[in-house]
């Protein structure tokens, strides 16, 4: 190689070595007649001294390095001067006295700095991805979740399992989301889907009986994008035969810990996993992803309020609704200015108001004297004295608190609370963000209502059994029945969803037909798999945890991209090879392809701008 040491291994042993490095001009200083340069590669960073009495012709060519220069250098590890050290650096005791210095390329100034971490417009850092990763903390990222695959795949090795890779190409299996279509050439008119997962290949590799199997599975679906969505992402694939749910769990739970004890042991995981049933999440937290380590628990008040002479409350309860709340600590001086912002926020999330309800801030306030006139708040005059000390029973409230509160729909309640509970919390830093707070939830109904298609959707996908006792259910009320799915959730985010599956063809075509499939699309669509499992298939269940999800709690990031080395933008836009793009006619052609007039307009509208 042109080095035979890293830059970021280089210590106080090493004093008085003679070592080559190779590696990018991270910083040049000019100090007292010297060229300093703070020289990068993988590991980390250096100091390099150029000085004229040690090798002139070097000391020369420094002052002639800048930035992102690719050079190699030779020379002696010495002591950094006392009173010089740099506690910052891990190399920080030491330097290299250079010797010989040889330039390798050159580099134009780049569109933003590499070695500060000044923030530019993410479409510019995704254009110059190669250069955004440069920077410590992208490497760092991109490293730690080289970490992580490779502990997932060493750990499932050693539990016996066995990585299966499993076609890109191939038919659409319904996740949920729109799939991304390949057309063939060879077969005009016909199309390839790409997995939105490896669901029923990885159920096959069950029936054809390897009982352990992983991968770790590019996924692929076409649906908005958020913070924690792109396009195409990485899961930890995963599926055993012979196992029920507590298998899968304690596997999981296993494999997490052990793998942040290794790989981050300055973030701690709470232990043991948390569980909450679906219905005691949605209670407690108006949504299945909760963030436990905030506190601000929803309490319900419909029963405390569904009489009172307040009308919002009275009608959301008559047609259905319910009323809930959550109580933020301290904060009951909040400005008519920032209440109303925070309404603002709760209307931006789908309500259609916001009732806030200020405690007075007297330190030893008795909460059984307090009446309706102490609080400050539009509905107090609609509520009696009991009404509201009941309220504030509920929360456990103090003085000083402030109580928000959301009434209607069911769903709006739980969905806004949630949004507004999370906003808060991260306002009033009350989570600590070394802690990974994983949570299993349990018990999810297997099917959900779809009142616009008037059609019941699987809660996970098609494929999760039902409890056994409840497949009678699947006749006579299948709202009720209950799914042996189960989702782990960490900080807010769903990581990982999974379910013991369907092993019966007669259970699982029952299924797709109250799913709504005709008999002739249960043929098209499932067939292959339905067959499948007439030859013997054995019980069986699996998981998949996202990996790019994971690596973005474990990182600290705000965003997937921030782990991802090449990802798409939040308009599902490759920036850097400008993708998707058009295709030259001909390609249209051989895949029996017309485009409609609008794309043609637009694709025209584009290239002139
Ligand atoms: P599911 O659809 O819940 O389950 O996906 C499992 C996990 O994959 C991650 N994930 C995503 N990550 C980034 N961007 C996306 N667009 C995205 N969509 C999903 C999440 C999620 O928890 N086949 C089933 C698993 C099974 O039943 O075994 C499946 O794919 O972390």
């Amino acid at each position: 190689m042109l080095k035979d040491y890293s830059c970021g291994e280089l210590r106080k042993v090493h004093v008085g070595k003679r070592v080559t490095l190779a590696g990018w001009v991270h910083r040049r200083r000019d100090h007292g007649g010297l060229v300093f340069i703070d020289l990068r590669d993988r590991e980390g960073i250096v100091q390099v001294v150029f000085n004229p009495e040690v090798a002139k012709k070097a000391h020369e060519l420094g002052y002639t390095l800048r930035n992102e220069y690719v050079i190699k250098v030779v020379g002696e590890v010495a002591c950094r001067p006392s009173g010089t050290e740099n506690t910052g650096l891990s190399t920080g005791e030491v330097e290299v006295l250079c010797t010989d210095l040889k330039l390798l390329n050159t580099s134009r100034t780049p569109p933003f700095y590499i070695n500060e971490n000044v923030e530019v417009d993410e479409n510019l850092f995704l254009k110059y991805r190669y250069l955004h990763l440069r920077r410590p903390n992208m490497r760092d990222n991109i490293i730690l979740r080289h970490k992580v695959v490779k502990f997932m795949r060493d750990f499932l090795d050693a539990k016996g399992f066995v990585e299966i890779e499993t076609p890109i190409l191939m038919k659409s299996t319904p996740e949920g989301a729109r799939d991304y279509l390949v057309p063939s050439r060879i077969y005009p008119g016909k199309f390839y889907a790409l997995p939105q997962s490896p669901q029923q290949l990885k159920q096959l590799l069950m029936v054809a009986g390897f009982e352990k199997y992983y991968q770790i599975a590019r996924c692929f679906r076409d649906e908005d994008l958020r913070a924690d969505r792109q396009p195409e992402f990485t899961q930890l694939d995963l599926e055993m035969s012979f196992v029920e749910e507590e298998d899968i769990l304690n596997l999981l739970e296993e494999m997490f810990t052990v793998l942040v004890e290794t790989i981050k042991p300055e973030m701690k995981v709470l232990k043991p996993f948390v569980r909450l049933s679906y219905n005691e999440s949605m209670e407690r937290y108006g949504t299945d992803k909760p963030d436990i380590r905030l506190g601000l628990e929803l309490r319900d008040l419909s029963d405390i309020v569904a009489y009172s002479d307040f009308a919002v409350f009275r009608t959301s309860i008559q047609s259905g609704g319910k009323v809930r709340g959550i109580c933020l600590p301290g904060c009951a001086g909040y400005s008519h200015k920032q209440l109303e912002e925070l309404t603002e926020l709760a209307k931006g999330y789908g309500a259609k108001g916001l009732i806030t309800m200020a405690l007075p801030s007297e330190k030893h306030l008795d909460m059984e004297q307090l009446t309706a006139n102490k609080v400050k708040s539009v509905v107090a005059k609609y509520l009696t004295d009991e009404q509201v000390r009941e309220i504030l029973r509920r929360f456990e409230a103090k003085s000083d608190d402030l109580i928000l509160i959301v009434a209607g729909e069911s769903k709006m309640v739980d969905k806004v609370l949630d949004e507004l509970r999370r906003e808060m919390g991260r306002r009033l830093n009350m989570s600590d963000p070394n802690l990974l707070a994983f949570v299993f939830i349990l018990g999810y109904p297997l099917l959900d209502w779809n009142d616009e298609t008037k059609l019941w959707e699987p809660m996970h996908h098609p494929f999760t059994a039902p409890y056994e006792d409840d497949i009678s259910l699947l006749d006579t009320d299948p709202g009720k029945a209950r799914a042996r799915h189960y989702d782990i959730v960490c900080n807010g985010f769903e990581l990982s969803s999974g379910s013991i599956r369907i092993h019966n063809r007669s259970l699982q075509e029952k299924i797709f037909r109250l799913l709504g499939y005709s008999s002739d699309e249960i043929a098209a669509r499932f067939g292959h798999f339905l067959e499948a499992l007439d030859y013997g298939a054995p019980p069986h269940g699996g998981i998949a945890p996202g990996i790019d999800r994971f690596v973005m709690l474990l990182a600290g990031a705000a965003n997937i991209r921030e782990v991802i080395a090449f990802p798409k933008n939040q308009n599902a836009v490759d920036v850097m090879s400008d993708a998707p793009s058009p295709v030259p006619q001909q390609q249209l052609d051989e895949l029996s392809l017309r485009l409609k007039e609008e794309a043609l307009a637009e694709i025209k509208l584009k290239a002139n701008s």
